[in-house]
């Protein structure tokens, strides 16, 4: 059963003198009331609200039309808006807020292959979209589109693409939550060979709390749609100075498999090397560590994502080594910083994973004895990198304190700078680290 009930009537003219649209209107409204009385969903009825229409002359019309044809007796929120994607994305805050999935939208039958194309762009597979076509009666000026056919399943390409231009410019007009986009460099990476940095949480538009505000990774088992990313994206790429374009992150499996760029890209990986100038490679972490390889000598760099199975697969070694293989990079020139990520403080693993831990360096567990012993994901890439040949020095992590600027944060400590799948649960947000070389 719909959890909410969106009513579409952003299509139609409103004209409060025209008693054929009343009567549309009333037609409509009735329907409603007819099949959805007995359970009462979030109701949201969408009406267009044009220059001429004033402020709130639609709304007040709409809301007097209801009130004395005694329709829609139930609660309702009217939404007015210029346009279908300032409507829809302020319902979906509305439906996020309540934790709503199930949808039924009532619409005339030519606004439905519209109307799936904003609903794919702008909603994930957490909703659950049900289309309900209202065949209304009414003289066809009514409507914005004239023709009236059953079968408009597909919008034209080209439609398709003004209504994603029309998201993208709304969404770029958003202003930034939880403060000004931040990022973290290390001294390390020579910043005149180098573009890179590590993101924080904050200066993007994702509003789902767990997921506010710079969440740069959209599963479609989360709320953030991949267009409000790519919205992230854009702002981080403008800030840093690089091109979204060119933009390439791992894909994440927690495995050790690397994309040397240039050659055939694997269906995963959790490691990404280049040696192409103007190229942005990243690695994303949300506990697990995006970690990052610069060489300034060869003038190639690296990305990788090491959470606890990449790290005991050794996905940081296995970048190292296709830098040395692929650009014939000298393994004592390798610079290798590790972002942000849970700290030994706040991450637990059971017995038999942190006894592998513990084969790499016994230092990496804590409460050894315990059932689920504290384990330093960081210190066990930090043992596996040094007995790979990367020297100790070339790698920032938490144990160099970097006077300037630390990167290597516990994101479970720090809930207002950074995302946590150990604190935040199942919902996290992303965040990454990123590099690139100089033109
Ligand atoms: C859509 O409406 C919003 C808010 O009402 C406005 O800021 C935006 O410019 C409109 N977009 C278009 C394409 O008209
Ligand atoms: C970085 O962390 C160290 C401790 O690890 C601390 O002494 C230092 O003040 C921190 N620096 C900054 C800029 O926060």
């Amino acid at each position: 059963m719909a959890e909410a009930l969106l009513i579409d009537l952003l299509g139609l003219e409103m004209n409060s003198q025209d008693s054929s649209f009343q009567k549309l209107l009333h037609n409509m409204l009735e329907a409603v009331e007819k099949h959805y009385s007995v359970s009462a969903p979030s109701v949201y009825i969408m009406c267009c609200q044009t220059q001429q229409s004033g402020r709130n002359g639609v709304q007040d019309w709409l809301l007097k039309a209801m009130s004395s044809s005694q329709i829609l007796k139930r609660s309702f929120e009217i939404i007015c808006t210029a346009n279908t994607t300032a409507a829809l994305y302020t319902i979906k805050q509305k439906l996020d807020e309540k934790d709503l999935s199930i949808i039924k939208i009532i619409l005339p039958a030519q606004r439905k292959a519209l109307m799936r194309v904003f609903i794919d762009h702008l909603f994930t597979s957490v909703y659950h979209f049900e289309f309900e076509e209202l065949w209304v009666d009414c003289e066809p000026n009514h409507l914005q589109e004239a023709e009236t056919q059953n079968e408009v399943q597909m919008l034209p390409a080209q439609d398709t693409e003004l209504i994603v231009n029309e998201i993208q410019t709304y969404l770029e007009r958003l202003p930034s939550l939880k403060g000004e986009l931040t990022i973290l460099k290390s001294a390390l990476i020579p910043g005149d060979i180098f573009l890179h940095g590590f993101t924080t949480r904050a200066g993007g538009i994702s509003y789902i709390p767990t997921l506010s505000s710079f969440n740069l990774f959209s599963n479609p088992i989360r709320r953030d749609p991949k267009i409000v990313v790519r919205e992230n994206l854009r702002r981080l790429a403008n800030a840093a100075g690089f091109d979204p374009k060119t933009y390439h992150s791992v894909k994440v499996n927690h495995a050790n498999d690397v994309w040397i760029m240039g050659k055939t890209e694997p269906k995963s990986y959790d490691g990404i090397t280049t040696n192409q100038r103007g190229v942005t490679i990243a690695a994303p972490g949300a506990d697990c560590i995006p970690v990052l390889f610069a060489d300034p000598v060869k003038k190639a760099c690296g990305a990788a994502h090491s959470g606890w199975r990449g790290t005991l697969m050794g996905v940081a070694m296995a970048t190292v080594s296709a830098m040395i293989e692929e650009y014939g990079c000298n393994v004592r020139d390798i610079l290798v910083v590790l972002g942000p990520s849970v700290g030994a403080c706040c991450y637990t693993l059971p017995q038999e994973s942190a006894k592998e831990f513990h084969q790499i360096d016994p230092k990496c567990v804590r409460s050894f004895d315990s059932p689920t012993p504290y384990v330093d994901i960081r210190r066990a890439t930090r043992a596996l990198l040094e007995s790979g040949g990367i020297l100790p020095q070339n790698i920032q992590d938490d144990s160099i304190a970097d006077q300037n600027q630390n990167i290597t944060f516990c994101t479970a400590c720090h809930p207002d700078k950074f995302y946590s799948h150990v604190r935040d649960g199942s919902n996290f947000g992303t965040q990454i680290g990123f590099i690139s070389i100089r033109n």
